[in-house]
């Protein structure tokens, strides 16, 4: 049954349990003492949480500002700094492989011109390039290091290490059991040396290349697809997706810096230190 407002705080006198008694006149100056005792108490609270939560907001931001994994960052983490880092394009991009097992694309074409081109075009022959004084340290080069004169712009020659080892696995696939007459015969390249010289350069890039790979293992995985419509058979799946660097901005940063191909006598500086001389070739 409904009870009108005034009826009902005339019951409930005495009693704090109603909270319509607070909107009684009588009964909001009775409680008015405990209501600021409370705002006493929950001013100072309210305050502490709100510059709490601010000073985490911010906190945030700026650290994500400062420490935002941008891909610059990421790269000087996971590998060595060279200018490149500065001063080429740092952007990783979805690339689906090409992993063909009956198609042959140019890479894999038997010895000749169009296969040759297509392995130049990727830079595995350029000169070196001169990393400036200033970035040497960064970039791990040391006063052991070979250094260009002075008058000729200084610097440290210095080659992309990821060109070299494309320029490894040219030499392994021109070394190849199929192609090695061809190459052999050309006598061009590091074809020039006598074979004992061509199974070190071999067997070097090899093994550089092996490092490389386990340096930084792939932890994508190969799925199966069915082939044989007639008998069904399960086969590796080497077409997968994969998040890769700007090669092409890579190879272009190289390939504008190379050193001009005839170099004065005294190009290079001379050893500053007998101790940086090895007896013989490392
Ligand atoms: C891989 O390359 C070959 C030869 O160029 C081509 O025929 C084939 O379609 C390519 N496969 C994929 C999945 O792109």
């Amino acid at each position: 049954m409904y009870t009108p407002l005034q009826n009902r705080s005339e019951e409930g006198e005495g009693s704090q349990s109603s909270c319509d008694q607070l909107l009684e006149k009588e009964s909001y100056e009775s409680y008015r003492p405990s209501r600021s005792n409370r705002k006493r108490f929950f001013i100072p609270v309210f305050v502490t949480i709100a510059t709490t939560l601010l000073a985490f907001i911010l906190g945030t931001w700026v650290g994500s500002q400062k420490f935002a994994p941008t891909n610059r960052k990421y790269l000087e983490h996971v590998q060595n700094y060279s200018p490149i880092l500065k001063e080429a394009d740092t952007s990783i991009h979805k690339v689906s492989f090409n992993g063909s097992f009956m198609k042959e694309n140019v890479f894999r074409q038997g010895a000749g011109p169009e296969v040759d081109a297509a392995w130049e075009s990727l830079g595995v022959n350029y000169r070196s390039v001169a990393i400036p004084v200033s970035e040497a340290s960064a970039s791990g080069l040391t006063p052991s290091h070979v250094q260009i004169n002075s008058k000729y712009g200084g610097g440290f020659p210095a080659n992309v290490e990821g060109l070299h080892h494309l320029h490894c696995l040219n030499l392994l696939r021109q070394s190849l059991y199929f192609n090695y007459n061809y190459y052999h015969e050309q006598g061009i390249g590091a074809f020039k040396n006598k074979d004992s010289i061509i199974r070190f350069h071999v067997t070097h890039c090899l093994d550089i290349i092996r490092q490389q790979l386990m340096c930084r293992p792939d932890t994508g995985v190969l799925g199966q697809v069915w082939w044989d419509k007639a008998a069904p058979k399960a086969f590796v799946d080497f077409n997968t997706g994969h998040k890769c660097r700007n090669f092409e901005a890579v190879r272009k940063w190289a390939e504008e810096r190379q050193i001009d191909d005839s170099v004065p006598e005294d190009f290079l500086m001379p050893p500053g230190d007998s101790e940086d001389v090895y007896d013989a070739i490392p």
